[in-house]
């Protein structure tokens, strides 16, 4: 149809997904291609073109997403397909340098790359209220915008490339540290007896309180896991990437990582593949879960 920015969106997995559905709700054209196949059916069912190979799903279209794992992923993928010309918003969480070296890349290959993570997951995804961090190019930001705020209404441009994802890294910091000293109080208040709604009023009437805590609690309490949005595998990789990058910066992470140690021994385990809340199964005085 003439006028419809066309997307091709490589990776639908759990976020890729989700921004594919609300792209193609918003009136876009998505050319979808995934490395399993079977993770296309949904979008296909919505009106997403899916597609064999990656290259087949940029002809004719208007930006390149990328949501892939991690950043061998993405470049492993990006390099089977001709970027002449094509203008590739980078999605995923990965190393600030490994985006760095994408533009280099990308931009030797005659295209033009932003790096574009995000805070928020597939409900957030789906509603248009992510919150998008740019990186990258001002002009590239600007014709980027439109197709932006389809996803987050106030797209920030953060910096050169590298200052999203350092952003984006210190966010995910923080969802890892919360639910791990979250996990542990409430794991002493539980073996002291103390009834978990007292301790929590408490923590709700104070400073240290933060919003994440009981969004997470019925989980923690029915230690139910299930139908993750953001896998602790996820997690485990954001946290060590912000150790590397934390490190580079000349910063002291001793004590951090314990808490990489902990997600690094769940490495392998079903755990894996659950909510990140699963960390409480982590911190738990047995070693039940392994
Ligand atoms: N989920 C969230 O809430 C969320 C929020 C913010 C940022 N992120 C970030 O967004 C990225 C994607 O996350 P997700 O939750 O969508 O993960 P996911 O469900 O695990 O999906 C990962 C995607 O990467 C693909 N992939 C992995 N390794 C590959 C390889 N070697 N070659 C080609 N494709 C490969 C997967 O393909 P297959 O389907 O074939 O495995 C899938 O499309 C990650 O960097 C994550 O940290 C996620």
């Amino acid at each position: 149809m003439a006028g419809t920015v066309t997307v091709a969106l490589l990776g639908t997995g759990l976020l890729g997904a989700a921004i594919g559905q609300r792209l193609l709700e918003q009136g876009l054209g998505v050319q979808a291609w995934n490395r399993s196949p079977e993770r296309l059916g949904a979008l296909a069912a919505l009106g997403a073109i899916g597609c064999r190979e990656p290259q087949q799903a940029l002809e004719g279209c208007d930006w390149v997403i990328t949501v892939l794992s991690d950043g061998a992923a993405t470049r492993s993928v990006l390099q089977r397909c001709d970027l002449q010309d094509q203008r590739v918003l980078q999605m995923g969480t990965i190393a600030p340098a490994e985006s760095r070296e994408l533009g280099t890349v990308i931009g030797a290959a005659g295209g033009d790359y932003l790096e574009v993570p995000v805070l928020g997951s597939r409900p957030e995804a789906l509603s248009g209220s992510l919150q998008v961090m740019a990186a990258g190019p001002a002009a590239l930001f600007e014709q980027a915008l439109p197709l932006l705020k389809r996803l987050d209404p106030e797209p920030r441009l953060l910096g050169p490339l590298g200052a999203a994802l350092e952003t984006k890294l210190a966010l995910n910091q923080l969802i890892a540290s919360l639910t791990h000293a979250f996990s542990l109080s409430l794991h002493l208040v539980q073996s002291s007896g103390v009834e978990v709604e007292h301790f929590m009023e408490l923590l709700r009437g104070s400073a240290l309180y933060a919003p994440t805590f009981d969004k997470k609690l019925p989980r923690l309490l029915a230690d139910n896991y299930d139908q993750p949005n953001f896998p602790t595998a996820h997690l485990r990789k954001d946290l060590l990437l912000f150790l590397a990058a934390a490190r580079q910066r000349g910063l002291d992470t001793r004590g951090l990582r314990g808490l990489a140690e902990l997600l690094s021994a769940a490495e392998g385990s079903a755990i894996d593949g659950l909510d990140y809340s699963a960390l409480h199964r982590l911190t738990a005085k047995t070693a039940a879960w392994s």
